[in-house]
């Protein structure tokens, strides 16, 4: 449970919103295993067909809590990051997302696992694992060059540099870029068009379409979760992560 995940479970559809807007929707621990926890009960429950993921129409989610990391990093492999990313990469019904606003870590991977993907022009996303000390995640170093192309992946995974909404529609990250006032609204349609199709027909096409990099994304996030949580406990990342509360730049020694 957590006050900053909030669910509802109506027809057909399963909403699941990010509510720690004082935080820009930084995700905890808790807030992890609250979404593995919606997820799963969406996946198990048959009068789900849709499941819709969404913050404010203005942030989206601005990533892990980085304090968090510094004070109860991900350590081992069933932390709940890490739990919820093996739920949503594996999730069978479809995924809608509406992102507005910040979209920065793995408010940006988990992305890469929605079906249909819905940005505001103030969408700002951001993959800044490599300057944080850190390596990516949800097994974004294999689909994000696949998608787009090893060199553009490369400039947003190596540089780390938030991109708009243009560009992650042209490297086909995002489906269609939506006004921010209709954001929720749009996604919502698409997910309860989605929920209204023949919900096998829908699973079978999904299973499909995912199946040529299902059991490659399985053994690329466990290689990244392996160097992830070698490179939290690095002096870089703890700099890092210093440097962001102390609203400073970071100073690197490469040590490891
Ligand atoms: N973890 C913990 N706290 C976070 C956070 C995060 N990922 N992102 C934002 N916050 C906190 C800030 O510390 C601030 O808290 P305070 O009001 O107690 O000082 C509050 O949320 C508002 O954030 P702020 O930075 O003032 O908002 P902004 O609009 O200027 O910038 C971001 C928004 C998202 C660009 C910026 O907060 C940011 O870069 N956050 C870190 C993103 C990140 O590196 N995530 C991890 C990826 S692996």
């Amino acid at each position: 449970m957590s006050q900053h995940v909030l669910t509802e479970f109506g027809e057909r559809l399963a909403r699941i919103e990010l509510a720690r807007p004082e935080k820009k929707n930084a995700l905890t621990a808790e807030m992890y295993q609250a979404l593995s926890d919606a997820l799963e009960r969406a996946e198990s429950d048959p009068a789900v067909r849709a499941v819709l993921v969404h913050g404010r129409p203005d942030c989206f989610s601005s990533g892990n809590d980085l304090k968090d990391f510094l004070t109860r990093p991900p350590d081992h492999g069933d932390a709940p990051a890490f739990r919820f990313l093996e739920r949503i990469a594996t999730a069978r019904k479809p995924l809608v997302a509406a992102v507005g606003g910040a979209a920065v870590g793995i408010g940006t991977t988990m992305l890469l696992h929605c079906d249909l993907v819905y940005a505001a022009p103030s969408a700002r996303f951001q993959l800044p694992f490599v300057p944080l000390g850190l390596v990516p995640e949800a097994a974004s170093s294999l689909l994000l060059p696949a998608l787009m192309g090893y060199q553009r992946a490369a400039e947003l995974l190596l540089l780390g540099r938030p991109f708009g909404a243009d560009v992650a529609f042209a490297a086909g990250l995002v489906t269609e870029v939506v006004p921010e006032e209709r954001l929720i609204d749009h996604a919502r349609a698409a997910a309860l068009a989605l929920a209204a199709l023949p919900p096998t027909s829908v699973r079978l096409c999904k299973e499909l379409m995912k199946r040529r990099h299902a059991g490659a994304v399985a053994e690329r996030m466990a290689e990244e979760g392996r160097l992830f949580k070698e490179r939290l406990a690095s002096a870089d990342a703890r700099e890092a992560l210093t440097a962001f509360f102390e609203k400073r730049t970071p100073r690197f020694s490469g040590d490891s």
